[in-house]
């Protein structure tokens, strides 16, 4: 039976939107059933196996959608294996980037109440991964970072497929 999975996300600007898409296609690519979906438009999980649920970081919080989804579903996201990811630090000067090197080596856990939650789930786990400040980034506390892309696409199709070897193997018999 091919497990099916929800990949759920929370973005202001678009970037943790396509981290989301890149971890549902690496789970597709391990032959996984996944829906890519923004966490507010989630009505019901009770159809998936599987969550892996992931927001951007603005001031040390998860955006209130991912939050909200968190404990809406909390219930159900305890009751079967859940994965969260953080989406936030950015480089650009000799400090941020140290700070970034450092978040990335360090995997902090979730920031603040997604942390709360993320116990009380008791998630499989949590991955850190870079951001980015695009143009489109005016507001303003925005306007002053330094513009960016620090994604990477290799540490997010590792994890994707550390999840996919998890699910795989745990239907198939001892
Ligand atoms: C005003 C502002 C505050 C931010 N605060 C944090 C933060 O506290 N921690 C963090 O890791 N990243 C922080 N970031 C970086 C964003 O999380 C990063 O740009 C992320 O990729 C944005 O994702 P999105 O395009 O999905 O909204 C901040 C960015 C801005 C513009």
């Amino acid at each position: 039976m091919t497990t099916r999975v929800l990949v759920a996300y929370a973005t202001k600007h678009g970037a943790t939107g396509e981290l989301a898409e890149w971890i549902g296609s690496e789970l597709r690519a391990a032959g996984l059933e996944v829906d890519v979906w923004p966490a507010k438009q989630c009505a019901d999980i009770g159809a998936y196996d599987l969550v892996v649920l992931g927001s951007a970081v603005y001031m040390f919080r998860w955006q209130s959608e991912a939050l909200d989804f968190a404990k809406r579903f909390e219930r159900e996201l305890a009751a079967r294996p859940t994965w969260f990811f953080s989406s936030g630090p950015t480089g650009g000067t000799p400090d941020a980037d140290l700070k970034l090197a450092e978040l990335i080596r360090r995997q902090p856990s979730p920031p603040g109440e997604a942390g709360r939650l993320a116990r009380r789930i008791g998630i499989r786990g949590h991955a850190t991964f870079a951001g980015r400040v695009g143009e489109d980034m005016t507001g303003l506390f925005e306007r002053w970072l330094p513009r960016g892309d620090w994604r990477d696409h290799g540490a997010v199709g590792a994890w994707s497929r550390s999840i996919a070897d998890r699910a795989t193997r745990s239907v198939v018999p001892a």
